[in-house]
């Protein structure tokens, strides 16, 4: 090493310093340092370009393959999940969502009684490894597929889990930046930040947009799920939305669905081994704007896009602790994780949405009285599973364009309650003219309802009108008949004497 360049590591080092001192450790987990690094027009700050520079220090990459040590590579992890699959064959499938930038098969294990089969269950997923250089959760994730696989019909919460949901796993959204051993993907961009965001349009374009993150994109296209949670390292906290705020500045951040993200986090905290006796937060629990603003994080999104209520779970204090202790922080998670997605099929509200007429099933809109967000019923069977915090009174509302609107008052119990919705057309299907035409492919908007009910009617006095016309004409041409018959009858004798 030359001195200037020894100099010039060094600065950056201190600098880098001096950037950790103004922030809590605790903050680098999901990202304060390295924001907004992409062409969006965002700043990359100061820590962002000398953790890179530092990153590209052999020393440290060194330093990091003997962390690395006794973790799995990609293709450790891809036979692992072959493996365990042909195991497990009749409760688990594995597929691919696409793949990374390096074209690593970004592999999903499903686990269910029928996986990869349509059924009226909720679905829950797992994705670990989001930032590269946090792999525990990869490691974690098949832990607990093994144990799954192996406890089917012996654990009571095991059997619960596989019969009743399906329960997706993504190991690594990250493979390239696990084997870079850097935060961001193959192009340094920070996954849980590429997401379209509600506050700021970053990253608008799809095409500007990392494989990794339109894998999981088109992935939420073709599956709804009801739930989920990302695995990260570098704290111990249960985060839940929003993760950003429309001023940019650190303060509690609420959902419409607030309590029941604070309940779906307490329960994994509560269930951790120690999560909840932090001194950091309270509760071990926290908002993620509360904790510091991100924008672009895969979880609001998915909560907006898709209904689907995510969790950001950092699960270790020490991003990459000895291998060795890998199976004790899978034993301190293991409940959390279990309790999590079993929630989906022991609390809430489940049902069907069917039409009164045909009783087709209506993929209809389900909303809560009072909470400013709706989930959609499924587009094939119709079933519908709401997340709710149990022994409160709730009015359940479920809509569909060209039915009318139907809602039910609740007590929801500590249990998960059934509760069907049977919706009546607008327009009875009763006249021979085709009135679904007049409505628009797919929208929800209520704004067209008055419209369509006078339109039908005056169709339908147009009918008649016409129908009575016709049968006057008819009746006219009928006693003509008979008119000119008994008229020719008359005289055709005479004719006939004539003849
Ligand atoms: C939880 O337990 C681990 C292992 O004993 C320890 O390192 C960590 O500090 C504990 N955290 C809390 C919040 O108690
Ligand atoms: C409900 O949420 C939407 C955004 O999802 C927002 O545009 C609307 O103003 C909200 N309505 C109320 C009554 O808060
Ligand atoms: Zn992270």
């Amino acid at each position: 090493m030359t001195t200037t360049k020894k100099k010039l590591t060094l600065s950056l080092l201190l600098l880098s310093l001096q950037f950790f001192s103004h922030f809590p450790l605790p903050s680098i987990a999901r990202g304060a340092g390295r924001s907004f690094t992409n062409s969006s027009g965002f700043v990359g700050s100061i820590y962002g370009v000398s953790k890179r520079k530092l990153l590209k220090d052999e020393e440290h990459f060194q330093n990091l393959d003997r962390l690395a040590h006794g973790y799995m590579t990609n293709a450790d992890l891809e036979k692992a999940m072959k493996v365990l699959n042909r195991r497990c064959s009749s409760i688990s499938r594995i597929y691919t969502i696409g793949k990374s930038v390096l074209g690593v098969p970004l592999w999903v294990m499903e686990f269910a009684d029928n996986p990869g089969e349509e059924e009226a269950e909720p679905a829950f997923k797992f994705v670990g490894n989001v930032h590269g250089d946090e792999p525990v959760g990869r490691e974690i994730l098949l832990l607990l597929a093994n144990w799954l696989c192996d406890n089917y019909k012996k654990d009571p919460l095991a059997t619960l889990i596989i019969d009743n949901v399906h329960l997706h796993i993504l190991p690594s959204m990250n493979p390239d930046g696990y084997t870079l051993r850097t935060r961001g993907n193959a192009n340094e961009i920070d996954l849980n930040r590429d997401f379209p965001d509600q506050f700021f349009p970053i990253n608008e374009e799809m095409d500007a947009r990392q494989p990794e993150t339109k894998a999981i994109m088109s992935w939420l296209k073709e599956q709804q799920f009801t739930a989920s949670a990302s695995l990260h390292g570098g704290a111990l906290v249960a985060n839940f939305p929003w993760d950003g705020t429309e001023d940019k500045k650190t303060h509690y951040n609420a959902c419409p669905d607030d309590k029941t993200f604070r309940y779906m986090a307490s329960l994994y905290s509560r269930s951790h081994y120690n999560m909840s006796l932090s001194k950091e937060f309270i509760g071990g629990i926290t908002n993620g704007a509360l904790w510091y603003p991100i924008y672009g994080g895969m979880q609001d999104w998915n909560y907006i896009h898709g209904g689907c209520f995510e969790l950001t779970l950092e699960i270790s204090d020490d991003k990459w602790p000895p291998a060795k202790e890998l199976s004790t922080i899978w034993e301190y998670n293991k409940m959390g994780m279990l309790n999590l997605v079993a929630s989906l099929a022991k609390t809430g509200v489940h049902g069907k949405v069917l039409s009164s007429d045909y009783g087709r099933p209506l993929s209809a809109f389900l909303s809560i009285k009072g909470i400013n967000s709706t989930i959609k019923a499924s587009e094939t069977l119709a079933d519908y599973h709401r997340l709710l915090v149990p022994g409160e009174v709730y009015e359940v509302i479920a809509t569909k364009h060209g039915y009318k609107n139907k809602s039910t008052q609740i007590l929801l119990g500590e249990e998960a309650m059934s509760l069907d919705f049977i919706l009546d057309p607008t327009i009875p299907h009763q006249g021979s003219f085709k009135s679904s035409c007049l409505y628009p492919a797919d929208g929800d908007g209520m704004g067209g309802f008055p419209l369509l009910e006078i339109v039908p009617g005056s169709q339908l006095q147009v009918l008649y009108v016409t129908l009575v016309i016709i049968l006057v004409f008819l009746f006219f041409l009928i006693m003509r008949r008979v008119l000119s018959r008994k008229h020719r009858q008359s005289v055709l004798p005479q004719r006939s004497n004539i003849a």
